[in-house]
């Protein structure tokens, strides 16, 4: 194990800045029942790892069963772990624009060299074992390096053909760089607004809203959402161009909180605005950061919905359940957060966790889910471990020796009794 607890990386950092400010994001509220405090009985071991099956087996004929890594997991014990359980790997920052191409050092207005490196350790990892991978993702607000808006604080209308060109040109090169080693690309993440009760379905606090609005409003004949159809037009233009279909490469619009009626509604809204205008879409992704007091009838909720407009798969991508039900904006307008775990995580929040990742796996097998995804490994290696503060947080299936926990146990044999 080469990447232990409280490493932070970029993406923690910015998520844990974004839950930090936003009450919805993350999953707000909290109803005070967690296990946080008290003394906690001494953890019961779970059944001895080397008797463990491995879950994509488990679930081969259900769905793909991921984990999102850092490129460092393809060697060591996170290797041998990801070699058992997983037929589907995500790359957890590599193929982020800001990591394939961030601005040029020094030079933000200008594109810096293409960096396939981080991604392509992955990739090769993945094809040589037989595992697929999923892309995430083309376009996101918090990795929008600054060369894709050159020149719009000088001329918002004139910059946006130049704009839409760098958009386009970068979804072709990386989309063609990969080719068929990816089965899915996350084409956008988190367009949607984060407040449910928000009077848009857009997020408006996003450099390509803003720009493609600054171009409407200087005159441009253009709408700030257009760029959702514009990243999707281009995707779909690539994989043509590839020679693939939406058999082989799926095109997915990825958001968080899509539990949340309120949130799903404007995803809805979204989804259909772009499938009336004709925009290739194929699969919806529910990133499913869930917290320990998480509503399993509200997640299946998620994908009927998606399944009832016809014609879409759902993907789960980014699962993982904090074991703290405060909300994220605790520790500054939230309030007090709840006492840190340290090392000794109670058997009852373990067990409750366990119980709620079994609930979860059982609901995902529908045929419309077509793969679920952790959002990471282990334990050790968590952007929780960050979030809201520094914080021993315990979301995934295996503990930070990577060894199975019970929420493993619980999944993969429905039958087992959870102490
Ligand atoms: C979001 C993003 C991911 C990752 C996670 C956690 O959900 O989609 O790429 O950054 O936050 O950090």
């Amino acid at each position: 194990m080469k990447v232990m607890v409280k490493s932070k990386s970029r993406a923690a950092i910015a998520s844990s800045t974004l839950c930090a400010v936003l009450l919805a994001a993350c999953g707000g509220g909290g109803d005070g029942d967690g296990d946080g405090g008290g003394s906690p009985a001494p953890a019961i071991p779970p059944p001895d790892p080397a008797s463990a099956p491995a879950m994509k087996t488990i679930f081969a004929s259900d769905y793909l069963v991921g984990a999102a890594i850092p490129p460092n997991f393809t060697t060591g014990t996170e290797a041998t772990v990801l070699l058992k359980h997983m037929s589907s790997l995500t790359p957890e920052n590599a193929t982020k624009p800001d990591t394939i191409q961030p601005s040029l050092a020094g030079s933000p207005s200008e594109p810096g060299p293409m960096n396939f490196a981080p991604a392509d350790t992955i990739v090769a990892f993945a094809q040589a074992n037989n595992i697929k991978v999923r892309g995430h993702t083309l376009l996101w607000h918090r990795t929008a390096p600054d060369w894709f808006f050159k020149g719009c604080d000088t001329d918002p209308a004139g910059c946006l053909p130049n704009v839409r060109v760098r958009l386009h040109d970068y979804i072709h090169n990386v989309m063609v760089h990969f080719g068929d080693k990816l089965y899915a690309w996350d084409v956008v993440n988190e367009v949607v607004a984060v407040d449910p009760n928000s009077t848009t379905p857009y997020r408006t606090d996003s450099p390509w809203y803003r720009v493609y609005l600054d171009a409407k409003n200087a005159g441009a004949n253009v709408e700030p959402w257009d760029y959702i159809e514009d990243a999707f037009r281009y995707a779909d233009e690539a994989r043509t161009f590839l020679g693939l279909t939406n058999t082989d490469l799926k095109l997915v619009i990825n958001e968080f909180n899509t539990e949340i009626p309120g949130k799903r509604a404007h995803l809805i809204y979204i989804i259909n605005d772009l499938r009336n205008k004709g925009v290739p879409l194929d699969a919806v992704g529910h990133q499913m950061h869930l917290r320990i007091d998480a509503n399993v009838a509200e997640v299946t909720a998620a994908l009927v919905a998606i399944e009832n407009l016809g014609g879409l798969e759902n993907q789960v991508t980014e699962l993982d359940i904090n074991v703290y039900d405060d909300p994220a904006s605790c520790g500054t307008s939230g309030g007090k957060c709840l006492p840190d775990y340290g090392s000794a995580p109670p058997q009852s929040m373990l067990s409750r966790q366990a119980r709620l990742y079994r609930s979860l796996y059982a609901a995902f097998k529908r045929p419309s889910v077509q793969s679920v995804t952790t959002w990471g490994l282990h334990d050790g290696w968590s952007w929780y471990n960050q979030l809201p503060g520094a914080r021993a947080n315990y979301p995934l299936l295996f503990d930070a020796a990577v060894k199975p926990k019970w929420a493993f146990w619980a999944v993969v044999d429905p039958n087992l009794s959870i102490p």
